[in-house]
């Protein structure tokens, strides 16, 4: 099958390279000439594991292909995949459909024969409809179907995702367009992934009720977790005693300073925005909304209550700066609501991240980047754990202690709870840990 992908962002690159790895004839398209450049040179601009032998293998074997031109790619193909970004707009939260839409606009102008145009960006209930109207309004004679196909993709284990995907899901009442996306994903099919084939508005809305969903699962534990601390409570064991219910699940009940990224805070605001637009009040979400929002706030304060109600002239070691583990995404990170207020009440930062330290860069400032994580502590009044990172997991504590100037740890992620870090003499904060900060 021939197939062009619309947007080598995130999810156009990795989809794109995953379906050359299924054997299809992929042409990825992006406007931004110096990334296609780079791209066809094996440059990766997106930090996933195992994206780049991925992308360089099926390069070599002339399965996958970079260009400018749409022109180039879109006729004679079997699908044509929008995957632009869908930013969230500023002021109403809104997705930005405006490049989905320029997409769509020229894709129609080049349409030839029978073709399945998919959105797998995440697009609020009712874009596929548009984006059909727009194309029968250019090329009223075009044949061709829209499907939405969204992708449930996580950074850092994005190609696992769209190997071993949990389920597909095609939102298409045409049955010819359904063949081919069948075709498309052939190899899923046959390993027996569970497919849910459905309405285009249904498939739209389960991307975005998967991800506030999850959200909401978050924010729900993040508030248990302060109520462990009021209470003597531990919320790992709460957590686990919740999660070995089959009906709750383990997963995502992991408290920590607040979810970020791409996709949770961009797509819960959005979902809410169709709430309104179509006056069906989502009470839920907006509470999920407004806990994380206060929550990133608040683990400054944390913080400088840690360090005994003041952060001036400290020096604060900060572990972690990307949203999550495996990426370089700064998008949305609590460490950007985190270091600018240690920062405003006069706290000196020295901070490490295993990958995001270049792009954080360009959000955050006055900072020094330390070249190791032992590196950011030496000398430091507080070490503050922000991103899990696997490299931090397993630091020499007796080391840490004899680098820090006082050996308080601050563990957002609680990465060190059941190490006992109290036992080797460190004053230590995780969270919901039932140890309640003096206020
Ligand atoms: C998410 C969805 O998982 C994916 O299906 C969707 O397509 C895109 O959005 P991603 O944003 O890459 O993926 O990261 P994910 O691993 O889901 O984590 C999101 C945020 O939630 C991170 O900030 C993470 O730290 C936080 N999180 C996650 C928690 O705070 N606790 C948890 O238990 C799980």
């Amino acid at each position: 099958m021939r197939v062009t992908v619309v947007g080598t962002g995130y999810v156009g690159l990795v989809s794109g390279t995953c379906f050359s790895e299924f054997g299809h004839e992929i042409i990825c398209v992006d406007k931004d000439a110096d990334k296609i450049e780079r791209l066809k040179a094996g440059e990766i601009p997106i930090y996933e594991p195992g994206l780049d032998q991925l992308v360089e293998k099926n390069v070599r074997e002339e399965r996958l292909h970079f260009t400018t031109d749409l022109a180039e790619a879109v006729p004679g193909s079997d699908a044509v995949f929008i995957a632009v970004g869908t930013p969230s707009r500023r002021g109403d939260g809104h997705a930005d459909l405006s490049y989905v839409y320029a997409a769509a606009e020229e894709i129609a102008s080049l349409l030839e024969g029978y073709t399945v145009v998919v959105t797998k960006s995440t697009v609020p209930v009712g874009t596929g409809r548009e984006i059909e109207k727009l194309i029968s309004n250019i090329r009223p004679e075009a044949d061709f179907d829209v499907a939405s196909n969204p992708e449930f993709l996580r950074e850092g284990a994005a190609i696992e995702d769209f190997m071993r995907p949990n389920r597909i899901v095609i939102g298409t009442d045409s049955a010819r367009a359904r063949e081919i996306m069948r075709d498309l994903y052939r190899p899923l099919y046959l390993n027996e992934t569970p497919i849910v084939n459905t309405a285009r508005e249904t498939s739209e809305l389960i991307k975005y009720a998967s991800n506030a969903f999850l959200a909401t699962k978050i924010s729900f534990i993040n508030e248990i977790a302060d109520l462990c601390e009021v209470l003597g409570a531990d919320v790992q064991d709460v957590a686990r005693g919740m999660g070995l219910d089959k009906r709750i699940g383990p997963k995502f009940l992991h408290a920590g300073p607040g979810y970020g990224g791409s996709c949770f805070p961009k797509d819960t605001l959005a979902l809410l925005r169709t709430g309104e637009l179509n006056q069906v009040p989502l009470k839920i979400v907006e509470a999920v909304v407004d806990v994380n929002r206060e929550r990133k706030l608040k683990m400054a304060d944390r913080i400088i209550e840690a360090c005994g109600g003041s952060v001036e002239g400290k020096k604060i070691a900060v572990l972690g700066l990307a949203f999550k583990p495996n990426t370089d995404d700064m998008r949305e990170s609590p460490a950007l609501d985190i270091i600018p207020v240690l920062q405003q009440n006069g706290a000196e930062v020295h901070a490490f991240d295993p990958a995001a330290m270049e792009e954080a860069r360009n959000y955050l400032t006055d900072i020094r980047y330390a070249s190791s994580p032992y590196d950011a502590m030496d000398g430091a009044d507080a070490l503050v754990i922000v991103t899990e990172w696997n490299e931090f997991r397993a630091l020499d504590l007796k080391r840490v202690k004899s680098l820090l100037n006082s050996p308080l740890l601050v563990d957002l992620r609680n990465i060190y709870a059941k190490a006992n870090p109290a036992a080797e003499g460190f004053d230590y904060y995780g969270v919901g840990k039932g140890r309640v900060i003096e206020r």
